[in-house]
């Protein structure tokens, strides 16, 4: 378990302040897999030296298992190398001049383990990660996706009660990045470690996590499973960042009732909506978030039941082969789609899009 309380950070530069954390919390349940992500620059890598002891936060309080390691109302700061954690850097950070096997021993020869116990959890490591035959060959020379293997079993190897990640696929192509992605999540399922991962890879974090920490700016805009922040992402940016989303600005003209119904006079025309977050409404200007697959599309005419019924020009469409994404102008608002592959619509043409009331998102503005 790790928990982390109202963390703040600030680093001092040459042009004044800049607050990295802006008082954090979030909690990595025991054995779980969580996921720290946010456009670069939020204050990922921050939190995570915050938690391996490589970085001393100006506040907050944070704990591993059941011991605070760091505290600044206590005053207390447990330095790294007794936090019992393995981590895996940024740039992975494997020593060219050594040779796999010492590369992954490290740890273990920096705490003074006897030879005989460093030979075999070194060579258990080894096999974690598919790397049994290559102990004896110089780190350099392995691919990359082996060298991030190295990273990973070298942070592994003293069995660290959590598992510290930042962007540890970053430097893989992308199927090598999807296979060790799957691997990863392997491997920590099977050895059950609480593991805390930092990504800036919207995929990779829903593909991944059990939790995700949505950051921006220094702060956790939306803590919540895969599902329940692609589904119901909080405001403009949540919206925006996971996944695709077409946002728009609208007016309410009545509501939110009390099963969180809204009706919103918007450029597009009057839509129902759905509210599914408490928001400090101020004045009548709303927000209406839907994603491009929650669209259907029909050339003008064809009937939909209920909802809301839209009707633009096909302005253009992108063939990818398992769907198709449309382009429509709506009023003077371009609206993304996705579709069925098949779908035969001609460019120019009158289409009508339907969206259902419950994926029709009233949304907090802003970007915290
Ligand atoms: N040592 C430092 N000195 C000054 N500013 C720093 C320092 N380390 C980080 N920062 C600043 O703190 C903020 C958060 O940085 P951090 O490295 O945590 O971001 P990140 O989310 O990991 O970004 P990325 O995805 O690019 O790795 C940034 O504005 C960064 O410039
Ligand atoms: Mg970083």
């Amino acid at each position: 378990m790790i928990r982390v309380e109202n963390l703040g950070k600030s680093f001092k530069t040459k042009e004044g302040g800049v607050d990295a954390l802006a008082g954090i919390s979030f909690e990595v349940k025991q054995g779980s897999f969580f996921t720290l992500l946010g456009p670069s620059g939020c204050g990922k890598t921050t939190t995570l030296r915050s938690v391996a002891g490589l970085e001393r936060p100006d506040q907050g309080e944070i704990t591993i298992g059941e011991r605070k390691v760091f505290s600044s109302r206590d005053k207390i700061f447990i330095p790294g190398n007794k936090r019992d954690v393995g981590m895996v850097f940024q740039s992975y950070a494997i020593w060219p001049h050594m040779t796999v096997f010492n590369n992954i021993a490290y740890p273990l020869k920096a705490k003074r383990r006897p030879r005989e116990e460093i030979q075999q959890r070194v060579h258990k490591a080894l096999q974690l990660v598919g790397l049994g035959e290559l102990g004896d060959r110089l780190a350099p020379r392995l691919s990359g996706g082996q060298q991030q293997r190295v990273a990973l079993a070298r942070a592994l190897v003293a069995e660290p009660a959590v598992l510290l990640l930042d962007e540890p696929l970053s430097n893989l192509d992308a199927k090598l990045r999807n296979q060790m992605r799957w691997e990863l999540k392997e491997l920590q399922r099977r050895l059950g470690t609480t593991t805390l991962y930092v990504t800036h890879d919207q995929i990779e974090a829903l593909a991944i996590s059990d939790e995700i920490a949505l950051m921006n700016k220094g702060r956790i805009v939306q803590l919540g499973a895969p599902r329940d922040i692609y589904a119901s992402p909080v405001n403009e940016f949540a919206a925006d960042f996971i996944g695709a989303a077409n946002i728009i600005r609208g007016e309410l003209i009545e509501g939110p009732d009390a099963s969180g119904r809204a009706r919103v006079k918007t450029p597009l025309g009057e839509l129902t909506a759905a509210q599914k977050w408490r928001q400090d409404q101020q004045g009548k200007e709303v927000l209406i978030a839907f994603r491009p697959e929650q669209v259907s599309i029909m050339s003008e005419g064809q009937p939909a039941a209920g909802g809301n019924l839209l009707t633009g020009e096909l302005q253009g469409f992108t063939y990818l082969g398992e769907s198709t994404e449309f382009q429509v102008l709506v009023g003077s608002q371009k609206i993304q789609a996705k579709g069925e592959a098949g779908l035969a619509l001609k460019r120019g043409s009158q289409v009508s899009l339907h969206i259902a009331v419950e994926d029709c998102l009233l949304i907090r503005r802003g970007e915290v």
